[in-house]
């Protein structure tokens, strides 16, 4: 592999003529600088006698949700995992793989104590005999940059040594599906179990296990040192909390963009210095090829967790990719479906098969709208996991917003009630 680190073309130029395949690792503040600044004192005050009840009040006063996506409440799912009887495990999930997602890499490459104190202070909130740390080998940088301070906890006494050990993804989306990352880390092939049972009750190994995604771990951390307010305070158009957007497309500063919940993609195409030049606002993929493609027209929705279900998209990982008048949505659709296609672990015929099709059928001169409806329908209603359930979205809002460059064929497309009765019955 070639990995540079902020890689512009003359970086990669350069590298490849000195013959350096090596990661570039940024400058980043290691153990020493962490601790100096107050770094691991609530986690040392915590181990020495703290009120685990407390601290889930605290992260649940914060409004913290899951930050891989999903957002599930994140001191709720202690409670899951405390339920069941030990020995209990932690998994944090590395693996950043929802195109255009940067976020965990860029907290990763500047503060990484702020993510190990707060998987720290997860693990010992619900009493975890080990953590696996499952990170992506598209990562190189950080990869050498959580083993460097793995060795240096260890080398200080903070944890034992083997408690957190490293594993690395081997390119598969899939395996950042959770119960296909812990499949993945038994050694196995990463295809996702069904749920329920939740990992929180049969997770690795069998063992009640809880998993996070890595930012959600930075966030546990400040919110312990900095009070629930860093997070409860901030409000934006009635939503609460601060979302780090990863933002890139048709902007002039492409970037992680740390802002209120409740942002639009209007304030946050501000935020990334506005449209390039030459550029006209067309489309926006909200979170991830998963969110699919909403139009221009719809900028006054917050991109926060529950905002964006009635139009049939969610907000995920917070993955913004801005479109221009210069870009096609029916070719964007398509090019996220050809990732779903390729990226299906091939478990259950609706997603391996129903993507398959729908890349063909996506192909034609003229979309038959109503054959990928009900192909999308039943992707929805019998797929294993949300790889298979989200994939049609992209189709679906395409269809919708975009009537124009899809020519079409077949019946129309139902209009709203995206994965309810309603649509069923189209
Ligand atoms: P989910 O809502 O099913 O589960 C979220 C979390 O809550 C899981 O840890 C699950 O175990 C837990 N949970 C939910 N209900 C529970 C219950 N009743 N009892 C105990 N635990 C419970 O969502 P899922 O399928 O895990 O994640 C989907 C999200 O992942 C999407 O929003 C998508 O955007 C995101 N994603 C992010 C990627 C990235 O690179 N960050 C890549 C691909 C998808
Ligand atoms: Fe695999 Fe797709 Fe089924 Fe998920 S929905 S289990 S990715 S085949």
């Amino acid at each position: 592999h070639l990995h540079v680190d902020h890689a512009t073309p003359a970086r990669v130029a350069e590298a490849i003529q000195a013959g350096d395949f090596h990661p570039v690792i940024p400058e980043y503040e290691a153990l020493a600088a962490y601790r100096a600044a107050g770094g691991y004192a609530k986690l040392a005050e915590l181990r020495g006698g703290g009120d685990w009840d407390a601290v889930q009040r605290t992260v649940a006063a914060s409004g913290l949700r899951g930050l891989g996506g999903a957002g599930f409440p994140s001191g709720k799912k202690w409670g899951f995992v405390r339920n069941n009887p030990g020995p209990r495990l932690m998994a944090v999930n590395g693996d950043e793989g929802e195109p255009g997602t940067f976020k965990d890499r860029y907290y990763l490459e500047r503060v990484p104590h702020l993510f190990f104190e707060g998987m720290l202070i997860a693990a010992w909130a619900v009493e975890a005999e080990r953590i696996y740390l499952y990170m992506r080998d598209e990562y190189p940088a950080v990869l050498h940059i959580l083993a460097t301070e793995i060795a240096a906890l260890e080398a200080a006494g903070l944890i034992a040594p083997g408690y957190v050990e490293l594993r690395r993804g081997a390119g598969a989306y899939i395996c950042g599906e959770e119960s296909a990352m812990i499949e993945s880390i038994e050694g196995k092939r990463g295809l996702p179990r069904h749920r329920p049972p939740y990992v929180a009750q049969v997770g690795l190994f069998g063992r009640p296990t809880l998993v996070h995604n890595i930012e959600t771990c930075h966030w546990i951390a400040r919110i312990l040192r900095e009070g629930p307010e860093i997070l409860s305070s901030v409000e934006r158009n009635g939503r609460t909390g601060l979302r780090s957007y990863s933002v890139s497309g048709r902007v002039k500063a492409p970037g992680v963009h740390l802002l209120p919940a409740g942002s639009t993609i209007t304030d946050i195409i501000a935020a990334a210095g506005g449209m390039l030049d030459g550029h006209v606002f067309k489309a926006y993929q909200p979170g991830g090829p998963s969110s699919g493609l909403l139009p221009a027209s719809i900028d006054d929705v917050p991109l926060d967790f529950d905002m964006l279900q009635t139009l049939g998209s969610f907000i995920g990982s917070a993955a913004v990719v801005v479109l221009s008048d210069r870009d096609s949505a029916r070719d964007a659709a398509l090019n996220m479906l050809r990732f779903f296609e390729s990226e299906s672990c091939g478990q259950c015929t609706p997603c391996r098969v129903g993507c398959e099709k729908a890349v063909k059928l996506m192909q034609a001169p003229a979309w038959d709208t109503g054959l990928l409806e009900e192909i999308s329908q039943a992707m929805v209603d019998a797929s294993i996991c949300g790889l298979g359930q989200a994939a049609p979205n992209p189709i679906r809002l395409v269809m919708e917003h975009f009537p124009e460059e899809i020519g079409g064929t077949g019946d129309a497309p139902p209009t709203k009630g995206y994965g309810t009765e309603q649509a069923r019955d189209v």
